[in-house]
């Protein structure tokens, strides 16, 4: 008989409320379906959850696996077991990037999405590191080109790619400016670091003009939606609008005259897609992040936290737009 571990599936696709169920499934092999005979077997300490979990509970995902299945995009915790080549060993502490599995005592990871876990940060920040810094570093620095001295304007900035974004940005030495909606936002955007804020239901444009002395040089936006022209209209000369998310529900237009006549350029940034086949670029970026982690810009913001069990509560804490910071489920009580 395999050993059994506990582990919460989505077993139908009718929303958070009632398509989760805690069960028991089969110990994972020290394989992953992206490197098929090789991988790394996972304690899980803590579980992130993001929004293409509450999107799975649905079937609204581009990823569609079979029913039943364990969701859980990323975890840290404690190696297990370690098949083929891997930069970790048995018993180190470690953030990984399982794509799916996480809600889970064990999960398997590919090797080189998994990376150790420095000790300034606990089990729930590190279940809070790869999605959300990864896209952060991805989309300000290899797309969006940010130099030292630049400004950044991030929109959704109390969120999770948005506060990552603020301390990345801060990292590699540029000027911050977020955007919020709301009192209690402000101060999560300013607890990650943000130089200045303004809110979105205000005249944001203006002020990111005035605040930077007549433009900014990156928008990082993860919202889409109305504000988008506004971006455009933030910019310096030379300024790049860095597309990543559609909070906001509509998938904007862009008018290309306004590229040519203010010299500006928007840039799509889509993590996941550019480095699955890349693990040298994963590699580069888990090594910045690590410098930027000892240096002291990188700390995850964790917000609300429940036990596996409750991984219902947690999907509707994001379905209902009432989360700041990363939601994690804790597996095992010490996650930090
Ligand atoms: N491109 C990539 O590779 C990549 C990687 C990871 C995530 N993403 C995407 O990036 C987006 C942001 O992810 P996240 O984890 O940062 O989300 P999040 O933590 O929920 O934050 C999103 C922010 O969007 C703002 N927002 C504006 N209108 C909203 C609405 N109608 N509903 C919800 N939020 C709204 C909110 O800020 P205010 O209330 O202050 O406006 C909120 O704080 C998602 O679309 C996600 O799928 C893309």
């Amino acid at each position: 008989m395999p050993r059994l571990v506990r582990a919460v599936q989505i077993t139908e696709l009718t929303g958070p409320d009632s398509a989760l169920q805690l069960v028991e499934v089969p110990d994972p092999e020290p394989s992953h379906p992206m490197t098929p005979g090789a991988g790394v077997v996972v304690d899980v300490h803590a579980a992130g959850v993001s929004f293409p979990e509450v999107l799975q509970t649905r079937g609204q995902y581009q990823m569609k696996p079979d029913l039943p299945f364990v969701p859980g995009s990323e975890v840290a915790g404690i190696v297990r077991g370690v098949s083929g080549d891997a930069s970790v060993g048995e018993g180190d502490r470690v953030a990984a990037f399982c794509m799916l599995g996480g809600f889970a005592e064990r999960a398997a990871a590919p090797a080189h999405f998994t990376f150790p876990l420095p000790d300034a940060l606990d089990f729930a920040q590190g279940a809070g590191l790869i999605l959300n810094y990864h896209t952060a570093y991805f989309a300000l620095k290899l797309r969006g080109r940010l130099e030292q001295g630049e400004t950044v304007l991030v929109h959704g900035a109390a969120g999770g790619v948005g506060t990552a974004s603020l301390q990345v940005a801060k990292g590699l030495g540029a000027r911050t400016i977020a955007v919020v909606s709301s009192d209690e936002k402000e101060q999560v955007a300013r607890d990650a670091g943000a130089d200045e804020v303004v809110r979105s239901d205000g005249p944001w444009k203006d002020e990111a003009k005035a605040i930077s002395g007549g433009g900014v040089n990156v928008v990082i936006d993860p919202v889409g939606g109305d504000r988008f022209t506004d971006s455009l209209r933030s910019l310096a000369e030379g300024g790049r609008v860095v597309v990543v998310g559609f909070t906001g529900g509509s998938i904007p237009e862009v008018r290309v005259n306004r590229l040519l006549l203010s010299n500006v350029e928007v840039i799509g940034a889509g993590w996941g897609a550019y480095v699955l086949s890349k693990p040298d670029v994963t590699r580069h970026i888990g090594e910045e992040l690590n410098r930027l982690i000892e240096e002291g810009f990188v700390r995850p913001v964790v917000g609300p936290r429940f036990g596996l069990e409750q991984a219902a509560e947690a999907l509707k804490s994001i379905d209902e737009r009432r989360a700041t910071g990363k939601v994690v489920l804790d597996v095992v009580a010490d996650s930090g």
